[in-house]
């Protein structure tokens, strides 16, 4: 998807033009994966733009840094400022945000630990991610042939820039059969997540996502479907699933801040439930949405506003 160009980024403490803001070649991150980021959405309300989730966002960041041994060299509370600082200087309403928190220019070779750290705060404005059309009528899936990223090699609980490369060959080998997205399994055989979103299944009005356990991120989206649809009355089970619950499911849907919430019409050429989004998931994404545009008063506290 190509990015939509703003003015300003945040980076090391200043807003620089969008095209100086640029790394060295031999930063110590573009060659052995050693970042960790964020994904974040700010949604467009009556009072302005307002985070999704801010806090929860950037407790995962600082989480992710510190399982890698990365110190970031701003506080939390500074990094959430210049989330609001970058979107309120690019005017923008509504957007995706990329916090980077990366091993930057000054020493080669795979210790990192002597390496700076460098920090940017990236916003563009971003629409659907898996196509406009995907909100309403669906997704295709494939259950990919890569497993996921056992935990013991790289651990689910980061978002870490090099454990994505996992996720670019699934969702490459997808793209390359005739697929939207990609599910991957665990290494025994268990339903884990999607190259970028966390998997729901819906089965006699009852809801169930894999376990944090099988190896799937710890989604915040994820968090949020479950405490919405525990408020609007359905059971909300954290089980292992394996593929065949995804074919016989009534419904399946992705949630992830890029993606929101995805309905999934088919997986591996089955159709799912009547092939297009079911009802609980319309019900959900109606609910989400009035949310993200600070509709709901029981949800008021998961948006940060950016002008006040
Ligand atoms: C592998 C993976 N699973 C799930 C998710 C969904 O997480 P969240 O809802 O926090 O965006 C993401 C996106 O960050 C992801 O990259």
């Amino acid at each position: 998807m190509p990015i939509t160009e703003v003015d300003k980024i945040w980076m090391d403490g200043e807003l620089v033009d969008w095209r100086d803001a640029n790394v060295h070649v031999l930063s110590h991150a573009l060659h052995y994966g050693s970042g960790v980021f964020e994904g974040i959405r700010a949604y467009q309300t009556s009072r302005g733009a307002a985070v999704w989730h801010l806090d929860e966002h950037m407790k995962r960041f600082f989480r992710s840094a510190k399982l890698y041994h990365m110190e970031i060299p701003y506080s939390l509370e500074a990094i959430t400022e210049a989330v609001k600082d970058v979107i309120r200087s690019n005017a923008l309403n509504a957007c995706y945000i990329r916090p980077v928190a990366l091993r930057g220019y000054g020493e080669m070779g795979v210790n990192p630990l002597n390496a700076p750290v460098n920090v940017f705060v990236a916003v563009w404005p971003w629409g659907a991610y898996l196509g406009e059309d995907a909100l309403e009528q669906g997704v295709r899936v494939k259950i990919s042939s890569w497993r996921r990223n056992s935990q013991n090699s790289l651990p689910a609980a980061a978002k870490a820039t090099g454990q994505y490369i996992n996720s670019v060959l699934a969702k490459v080998e997808s793209l390359k059969a005739g697929y939207d997205e990609a599910i991957m399994l665990n290494e025994s055989g268990f339903i884990t997540d999607g190259s970028g979103e966390n998997v729901f299944i819906v089965r006699d009005s009852g809801l169930t996502t894999p376990p944090i356990q099988a190896g799937c991120l710890d989604g915040i989206t994820r968090q949020s479907v479950m405490a919405i649809a525990r408020d609007l009355g359905y059971e909300v089970r954290e089980e292992n699933l394996v593929r065949t619950d995804l074919y016989n499911a009534d419904e399946v849907f992705f949630t992830g801040t890029a993606a929101e919430i995805t309905p999934i019409r088919e997986v591996d050429d089955r159709v799912v439930g009547e092939g297009h989004r079911g009802p609980i998931t319309k019900e959900l994404q109606g609910a989400f949405f009035s949310a993200t545009k600070g509709e709901t008063e029981r949800y008021a506290s998961w948006l940060t506003y950016v002008n006040g």
